[in-house]
């Protein structure tokens, strides 16, 4: 039977965190020998606010490096860079055509946007949906390995297969956001306010390029209020976003150990945020080493981006190929 086909990209805004790492990279990795895999570095994406054409090659190259480092193996999946595949733009155009201003206005990342940069709402923001879903829509992907805050834009991409379909006949199979576990994940920011993230609440976010000290002292800033008095009292927010965090860092046993303790009022969360810190840096100290080193090598990393375009190349032509005859672009 042939494998199953698996897309997933992540912008080259900045730095990749902890949310990246579980929310998309764990999955990729996991993912990597059972199923045909198409990972990219969305610099397009990042264009809807206009980075510094200086940085852009350094930032495509960091997010390569750290996916790489991180155990993605350049060998088992396509690692390409979005822009080295101009099929993926044909199709945004085209899938443009099937949707409508009104419902790219309601998307909530797009809100958001509108009331956090009034000063660039431009059209590739809007249909910022529309290009995610010409990455998934162009291999014909069934699973794209996300976090929890892409899920609405995986239901537009959905959408757009099913009207494409319905209007030009079968082609595109409707994709769903995957993780191994059994929700879409979402990892909180260090002071709760809401999710880690590349380019905002950057004092409470660990990144994979942090060094042992930065994590420290993030770690120990952590909100966390003062100590149960009661037994089995409910946990407030701040306490229950480090044991989400404990869950993903730290071995099982000593996290009953610290839920335990809480249970019964005699945790110290001096303690806890030290072990916390102490596993984060366990995990982050080799993938930032690793990336650091793939970052000098230049040279292999181009090789791994044009190799990684070539095998994308290949498959998203023949699904363009397919669109525009079913279209009927298709004179000669
Ligand atoms: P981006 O670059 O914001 O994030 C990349 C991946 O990391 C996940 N993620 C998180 N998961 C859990 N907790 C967090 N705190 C957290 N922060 C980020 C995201 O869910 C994502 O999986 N639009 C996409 C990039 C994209 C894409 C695509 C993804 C473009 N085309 C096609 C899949 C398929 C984005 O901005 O991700």
């Amino acid at each position: 039977m042939s494998k199953q086909i698996v897309v997933s990209g992540i912008r080259s805004t900045g730095f990749l965190h902890l949310g990246n790492y579980f929310g998309a990279i764990h999955n990729y990795v996991k993912m990597q020998n059972d199923y045909n895999c198409y990972f990219f570095v969305a610099d397009y994406h990042s264009l809807t606010t206009h980075p510094d054409p200086k940085d852009l090659k350094q930032h495509v190259f960091r997010v390569a490096a750290e996916n790489i480092a991180s155990g993605l193996d350049p060998e088992k999946v396509a690692l390409y860079v979005q822009s080295d595949v101009p099929e993926i733009l044909e199709l945004y155009f085209l899938l443009n055509t099937l949707t409508y201003k009104g419902e790219l206005e309601k998307v909530p990342t797009f809100k958001e946007k509108v009331r956090s940069q009034p000063e660039n709402v431009n059209a590739g923001l809007l249909t910022y949906p529309v290009l995610m879903a010409a990455d998934i829509l162009i291999h014909r992907a069934v699973k794209v390995p996300v976090g929890k805050d892409q899920e609405q834009h995986l239901e537009m991409a959905r959408n757009m297969a099913n009207r494409f379909n319905n209007r030009y006949g079968e082609l595109f199979p409707e994709p769903y956001p995957f993780n191994f576990g059994s929700e879409l994940i979402k990892v909180p920011s260090l002071d709760g306010n809401g999710k880690m993230s590349k380019s905002e609440n950057i004092n409470a976010t660990i990144y994979l390029a942090d060094d042992d000290e930065t994590i420290r002292k993030k770690t120990m800033k952590a909100k966390s209020g003062l100590s149960p008095e009661q037994p089995n009292s409910s946990m407030t927010d701040d306490i229950q976003n480090l044991f989400s965090l404990m869950r993903l860092m730290t071995d099982e046993i000593i996290v009953a150990q610290y839920e335990a303790a809480y249970a019964d009022c005699s945790i110290r969360f001096g303690d806890m945020k030290k072990q916390l810190a102490e596993d984060m840096i366990r995990f982050v100290a080799p993938i930032r080493e690793r990336a650091a080193d793939l970052q000098k090598d230049e040279v292999r990393l181009q090789r791994i981006l044009k190799e990684g375009a070539e095998k994308a190349r290949a498959s998203a032509s023949e699904t363009l190929k397919a669109t525009r005859k079913l279209i009927g672009i298709n004179y000669y």
